[in-house]
């Protein structure tokens, strides 16, 4: 380990351990690293810290590794080319900014300034002690620079399956007002969620701070409203949910079939929910043209769906719940068609009611994939 100047080096780093009661430290985290001001009275002491970081800076740059004993600054030196150190020297000290366009090696960089400052704080004391690495914290975009090995989008898609089995339940029932059942869904989701969500940060290799994890906020935002009977509004707050799970998959890369069902849900959604609130004398050209544009678009989505395959042995479809759903996908071709058909005839009232008719086949559709045993 000895090089020419580490006998020096080491004097230096003794000295301020020494003093470490004359000096005064603070950090400020930066999305891509650190600033750090560190200062003493002393004047002599505050030229040793000089000399301390213009040395360090040195071994940062040169790749000259100190104290490999300790696994933080091991890690620190092995990633030193990513490091960017700028310093620059303040009346009784030094301000440092140090930074890396690696997520990874940023985060080894704001661990070493928390030991930095607990040498401070500590002299001695902490300086014969070692300091692990942390735990990697990867977002999902840094992820997505990776292409996902096939176990993991394996695992990606076994974790969707098990989280709309209890996802959907939920959403179905605050749908259609039944209160009790869904205050037992919310109750099975919320239990099996925690599981459900480690399976896909362990596919990921992430560990992101679970308390910042949004869905969990909604699932228990959610129960809350179940609990209070604010069942209208307990869907509507648990929906996003699902664009948002479908936006994680798609940037990961991941084809849940589910998920051409949530794009034809949105075009579907957006003929339903006007005709429910419009009455015949309503309707005028302009709607219909609108309604034309979106009936097509929605047959062109329903072919996809029909032509996506829906994995028995991942959804667990015994040969059932296979040729049940294959009807349900095809009811809900002939509503399309239906809708069609009354658009062609021009009848204000049959119009309207075909516009509607689109929904009941595909909830039938949607919710083949929720497990809704044991809800009663
Ligand atoms: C009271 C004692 C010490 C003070 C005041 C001090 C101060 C500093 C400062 C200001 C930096 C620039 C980075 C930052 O601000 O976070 C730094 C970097 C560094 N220090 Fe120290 N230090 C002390 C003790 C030590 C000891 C005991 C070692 C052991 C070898 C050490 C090794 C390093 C290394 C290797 C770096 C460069 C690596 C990096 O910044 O990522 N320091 N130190």
């Amino acid at each position: 380990m000895a090089d020419d100047s580490f006998v020096s080096d080491r004097d230096t780093f003794h000295y301020l351990l020494d003093h470490h009661q004359e000096i005064r430290r603070s950090v400020t985290n930066l999305d891509n690293g650190v600033e750090t001001l560190t200062e003493s009275d002393n004047e002599e002491v505050a030229a040793k810290i000089q000399e301390h970081v213009h040395a360090m800076y040195g071994r940062v740059e040169e790749g000259r590794p100190i104290r490999m004993r300790d696994p933080l600054f091991a890690a620190i030196f092995r990633h030193a080319t990513k490091v960017d150190m700028n310093v620059e020297e303040t009346e009784k000290g030094v301000r440092v900014t140090e930074t890396s366009s690696d997520q990874r090696v940023a985060q080894l960089i704001q661990a070493h300034a928390v030991v930095v400052s607990k040498f401070v704080e500590r002299g001695f004391a902490e300086a014969h002690l070692n300091h692990e690495v942390p735990p990697a914290t990867e977002t999902v975009a840094a992820q997505q620079d990776r292409p996902l090995t096939g176990q993991q989008k394996e695992e990606l898609l076994a974790a969707s399956v098990q989280f709309d089995r209890y996802y959907i339940p939920v959403l179905a029932l605050t749908n259609e007002g039944k209160a009790k059942p869904a205050t037992k869904a919310i109750g099975r989701l919320s239990d099996e969620y925690d599981a459900i969500y480690q399976r896909v940060l362990d596919a990921l290799h992430i560990v992101p701070d679970q308390s910042q994890d949004p869905t969990r906020q909604t699932i228990d935002e959610v129960a809350q409203l179940i609990a209070d009977g604010q069942l209208k509004k307990a869907h509507e707050t648990l929906e996003p949910i699902r664009d948002l799970t479908m936006q994680r998959r798609q940037q990961l890369g991941i084809d849940y079939p589910m998920d051409v069902l949530n794009e034809y849900h949105d075009v579907m959604e957006s003929i339903v929910k006007p005709a429910v609130e419009m009455k015949p004398a309503d309707v005028d050209k302009a709607y219909l043209e609108e309604l034309k544009q979106a009936a097509s678009g929605a047959s062109e989505m329903w072919t996809e769906v029909e032509q996506t395959k829906f994995p028995a042995k991942l959804f667990g479809f015994d040969k059932e719940a296979t040729q049940k759903l294959n009807a349900s996908i095809a009811a809900e071709r002939a509503a399309i068609t239906a809708l069609n058909r009354a658009l062609a005839d021009g009848d204000a009232k049959t119009v309207l009611k075909a516009a509607k008719g689109l929904k009941p086949p595909f909830a039938k559709v949607y919710k083949s994939f929720g497990d809704f045993s044991g809800l009663k």
